[in-house]
């Protein structure tokens, strides 16, 4: 039986798929459910070896010894290997611990499916009787490019998006001017990766597809003003795959619990679901240790901590703190508020006309007094990738320590926290296919163990009495109150699901994107592209003569198309180059070359617009 009939090439993809039920397994059951039939492929499903990564969170034992975060059900790390709350295979404890729960996630299945079909005859999803919960055996359908090829091999129809160019244009096809910047471009994505950091795909490794990608984020479906939403603000904020919705979900609904004080079941499953996630970003950022990972609801916060944490120890009467003329306001006010608390100085490192740091002008600025570089990795409102490893190495022979702003940078690149030599690391959740509200400071340990607690209160205590407080260690001593739980949960499933698609995937096709994107509006007369530093990443800035740049977000929206216009929270570097305000349109690895066609159609027939009123 052909599992997965091809769409005749040329017909209209729509027609080719079933009315309903379009995907279909051999002997499975059908609706209605047979509560044991289900229950019999549960069992058996789980009983097999898992795959790897899992598509869930398993239960891992990480918290240090005698701290609270060891879990309540006395699963610690002294145990290694100790069995997770039901005695089943890793990962399995997401079982659900009834047989009326396998139903209940049954019957939300079909609300799961995207509003619409992906149009190539492929299922949009391989929904199981726990869609989002199963090895990843359907990886096929969740953008995993080995598995895609190797799924769909052998299928006797040809599938359009398995052409190794599809959705790309050929060079023939783009304007010929192109920004000179980029023509010797260095590119971040093809710095070697550490030795430490795990092997992805090689050169013979499949394209990567982002056709397969898209149908992972079901808000991609949405339309907007009658068209299908193209979704080029990702620098405000990145849309999240149905894993992380998932995920999501079944925290709320199996393992909901406040973390680290209660001696219940519940209370151990939302710690280890806690500490893993705790545990993925370490991996994420080859961070040496767990407990140098901490939460917090965003790289604002993490800043801001770090300001008047560190900073109120360390900071004082004439010292000096370096940021760039790139950075986001929340790399500017916490530092500016400490510099006035201190009657300690600001300095910026300036950028050159193309939004590049200058570095001799860097290293001009540091000196004895110097406290503290504050850089961001990728400015959000240009796209430049600064030359960060310099800038950690220079700063620490002035004798600094220095933060690297990540929230911009962590969805487009390889991030290795060793590598960069940095003290501190921070980023967002959200700008990385994760929930919003939860972030994470990533401190270096003897950094964070001689700052002192920025907020009191539960959780990050030893003891307590009314004469003294003594506190936990890192990372509990910086996560008073109950935190952000299911939000790190999700953080974490984000995090799984840029692993399987690989984050070098990503930056290469980011990378072809954004100059295939720069080259279609830099061919527009009326544009002026605001940030052409060789090498950028992900974010495109413009002006358009003869119009705001609200109009011309106004005209993309009425196509469907959302970019953000304004200052970017950057007002700083938009004045550098003597504007307020950009268009901004900003990239993921689930846009396509088609996008950049509709933005640049829409912005060209603008243009022609104001050249008829010239
Ligand atoms: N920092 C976010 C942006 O650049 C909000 O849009």
């Amino acid at each position: 039986m052909n599992l997965f009939p091809a769409p005749a090439l040329g017909a209209a993809p729509a027609a080719n798929l079933p009315a309903a039920a379009p995907f279909a397994v051999p002997d499975s059951p059908q609706p209605p459910f047979d509560p044991a039939v289900l229950a019999r492929l549960a069992t058996a499903f789980f009983a097999a070896p898992p795959f790897a990564p899992h598509g869930v969170q398993a239960p891992g034992n990480i918290a240090p010894p005698g701290s609270p975060l060891v879990s309540p059900a006395g699963f610690g790390p002294g145990l290694p290997g100790t069995p997770i709350p039901q005695g089943q295979l890793p990962g399995t404890n997401l079982i659900p611990a009834a047989p009326t729960n396998v139903l209940s996630l049954g019957n939300r299945a079909p609300a799961l499916l995207p509003a619409a079909q992906a149009g190539n005859g492929a299922p949009d999803k391989a929904h199981g009787a726990i869609p989002a919960y199963e090895p990843r055996a359907g990886g096929a359908f969740l953008g995993v490019p080995q598995a895609i090829k190797a799924a769909l091999a052998p299928r006797p129809g040809p599938f359009y998006f398995l052409d190794a160019v599809h959705g790309e244009p050929g060079i023939a096809d783009a304007p010929a001017r192109s920004p000179a910047p980029l023509s010797t471009p260095h590119y971040y994505f093809v710095a070697a990766p550490p030795a430490s950091a795990a092997p992805e795909l090689t050169e013979r490794s499949p394209p990567f597809d982002v056709h397969a990608v898209r149908r992972d984020f079901p808000i991609l479906q949405e339309r907007v003003n009658g068209r299908q939403l193209v979704w080029f603000d990702n620098a405000a904020t990145t849309h999240k795959p149905q894993a992380v919705v998932d995920r999501i979900a079944h925290f709320y609904a199996h393992e909901n619990s406040n973390i680290h004080r209660a001696a219940h079941a519940l209370a151990a499953r939302a710690t280890d679901a806690y500490e893993g996630a705790r545990q993925r970003v370490r991996r994420f950022l080859n961070a040496p240790a767990v407990e140098e990972v901490i939460f917090v609801r965003g790289t604002t916060e993490a800043i801001n901590l770090v300001a008047k944490s560190w900073g109120a120890q360390y900071v004082g009467q004439g010292d000096e703190i370096i940021v760039s003329h790139l950075e986001h306001h929340a790399n500017i006010v916490p530092w500016q508020q400490l510099a006035a608390a201190k009657g300690a100085t600001l300095r910026v490192i300036p950028v050159d006309d193309t939004g590049q740091v200058l570095l001799d002008e860097y290293r001009k600025l540091l000196n004895r007094r110097t406290r503290i570089v504050a850089v961001t990795h990728v400015s959000n409102a240009l796209g430049t990738v600064t030359p960060i490893r310099e800038i950690v190495e220079l700063a620490h022979r002035a004798g600094a320590r220095v933060l690297v702003d990540g929230a911009q940078s962590v969805s487009h690149m390889r991030i290795d926290v060793q590598a960069l030599g940095a003290d501190f690391f921070v980023f967002s959740g959200h700008k990385l296919f994760g929930p919003t509200g939860i972030g994470v400071l990533w401190g270096k340990r003897e950094v964070l163990e001689n700052m002192p607690p920025w907020q009191g209160g539960g959780n990050m205590i030893a003891d307590v009495t009314f004469e003294k407080t003594r506190y936990q260690p890192i990372p509990n001593k910086f996560e008073a109150g109950t935190g952000n739980i299911a939000d790190a949960v999700g953080l974490g499933a984000a995090i799984d699901y840029i692993g399987r698609i690989g984050i070098d995937n990503i930056a290469r096709y980011e990378h072809d994107l954004l100059e295939y994107g720069m080259r279609q509006l830099g061919a527009i007369r009326q544009v002026r592209l605001i940030g052409t530093a060789t090498g950028k990443a992900s974010v495109i800035s413009f002006v358009l003569a003869g119009h705001s740049t609200a109009q011309v977000g106004q005209a993309l929206n009425d196509e469907g198309i959302a970019v953000r216009t304004g200052h970017h929270c950057a007002q700083p570097i938009l004045r550098r180059f003597g504007v307020e305000s950009t268009v901004r349109p900003s990239l993921a690895f689930y846009n396509t070359f088609d996008e950049i066609d509709q933005l640049a159609a829409v912005v060209k027939r603008l243009a022609q617009h104001e050249r008829s009123f010239a």
